[in-house]
């Protein structure tokens, strides 16, 4: 053990002054700074430089891009991941990434400490640290935002003081979090439940009422992924780049809504996530298609179940895992190609084919040519009723006097 800390950084201002208390207030000799790239927009050279102005030893960047999009946005399409129906998970996909990434630095520094940004009053706090004990069992977590509070303004004067440069985006009144797969806006004015949503925080999407006009994609799945958009093939990351730069055209993916945190308390969240909304919709529609009844509705209650693991900051459980075998063997046909018409605020699937779907159309058709075995509907049925018929007869029986009581008389 040496007294270093690794810390989760991530440019802003936050992290920034973390580095000067981690030596100032904490006594570490010396800081190691983790940058990592998980898709969000960012001024690396820029990043990079404060770090070191604000006294890092080493200001790490480390590209998870792929990796982030072919394990997390991956298992989180396969899933079906709304969090409460709504929320794509951006940021709670995002956090494990981002800790083993700070973990693994640490171990191969034999670190003494590793250190997140985050508050006291949020998810990702949890996501970290369950993280980071799970990468690196241990090893001494600390939270510089959650051991003293302090108020923007302060925070503001603390980085001037020590030449640490302060962005137009640092004295921001919003929190924003962002990666390939959307962006989190909370804080300032959508403290108040009652007001809504101003337009200068939204970066991935524009307001729907200025959208163009309506247009159709078509999204192509292997095995319950995205592999290719309009016949083009691509890769998994670059797929949601694109596809977030047509549908946020739209507005889709913007999402305003009251999330409960695992803390206890519930909170206004703003999203934007225009690829994952169309992804999961155009995934759920192929899955309609192809899943079997009972695979659809046993996956159902397990997609909830992961969705609230993840958020909760369990992605290393093993029961997250095991979820993901279950999944992962309902996903083996679920290829086909899903049209997707792009309108203001709406990703809407107008057809989906796969060479593997059970839907039959000589089965199902009311028209000609049609092969259901109608004669057989009688007997099912007849079998079928058979309890419900018994339980009537008993009520005739024993709950006689109920059904025959004389009606109430109107007043
Ligand atoms: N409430 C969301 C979540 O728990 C977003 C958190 C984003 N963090 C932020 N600093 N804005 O996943």
């Amino acid at each position: 053990m040496n007294a270093t800390a690794v810390l989760a950084y991530s440019g802003g201002l936050d992290t920034s002054c973390a580095i000067a208390w981690l030596r100032e207030d904490y006594g570490f000799e010396s800081v190691v700074a983790v940058l990592v790239d998980v898709g969000q927009e960012l001024d690396i050279e820029a990043s990079i430089a404060r770090g070191y102005t604000a006294g890092a030893d080493d200001v790490l960047l480390l590209d998870r891009k792929d990796a982030f999009a072919d394990e997390q946005c991956a298992r989180a399409i396969k899933t079906n991941a709304l969090y409460e129906g709504r929320y794509p998970l951006v940021s709670a996909l995002s956090r494990p990434v981002i800790a083993d990434a700070v973990a693994q630095v640490a171990l191969e520094l034999g670190a003494e400490a590793v250190v997140h940004g985050c508050t006291g009053k949020g998810n990702d706090q949890l996501r970290f640290e369950l993280a980071f004990r799970s990468h690196y069992p241990g090893v001494r977590v600390i939270a510089p935002l959650r051991d003293r509070i302090w108020t923007r303004e302060e925070e503001i004067e603390y980085a001037r003081a020590r030449g640490i440069p302060v962005t137009h985006t640092a004295a921001s009144p919003f929190s924003i979090d962002e990666n390939l797969f959307g962006r989190a806006i909370e804080a300032g004015v959508l403290e108040d439940p009652w007001v809504a949503p101003p337009e200068g925080p939204y970066a991935l999407t524009s307001d729907p009422a200025s959208a163009p006009a309506p247009t159709e994609i078509v999204v192509g799945f292997e095995a319950g992924l995205p592999v290719s958009l309009d016949g083009e093939k691509l890769q998994l990351a670059p797929l949601i780049g694109r596809l977030n730069a047509l549908a946020g055209a739209y507005g889709i993916g913007r999402i305003d809504m009251i999330e409960n945190r695992a803390v206890g308390i519930k909170s206004r969240e703003v999203y934007e996530a225009p690829a994952a909304i169309v992804l999961i919709e155009a995934h759920r529609a192929l899955e309609d298609v192809v899943l079997t009844k009972d695979e659809a509705r046993v996956k159902h209650g397990l997609e909830t179940r992961w969705t609230e693991l993840v958020y909760e900051g369990l992605w290393h459980a093993p029961v997250r895992k095991a979820i993901d075998a279950f999944v992962d063997a309902t996903q083996e046909l679920v290829s086909g190609e899903v049209r997707v018409e792009l309108r203001p605020n709406a990703a809407v699937v107008t057809g989906r084919r796969s060479p593997a779907m059970l839907y039959a159309e000589q089965l199902a058709s009311y028209g000609t040519g049609e092969t259901f075995p109608h004669e057989a509907a009688e007997g099912f049925i007849r079998i079928a009723s058979l309890e419900s018929e018994l339980v009537a007869a008993r009520e005739l029986v024993f709950l006689k006097h109920k059904r025959l009581a004389p009606p109430r008389q109107p007043a």
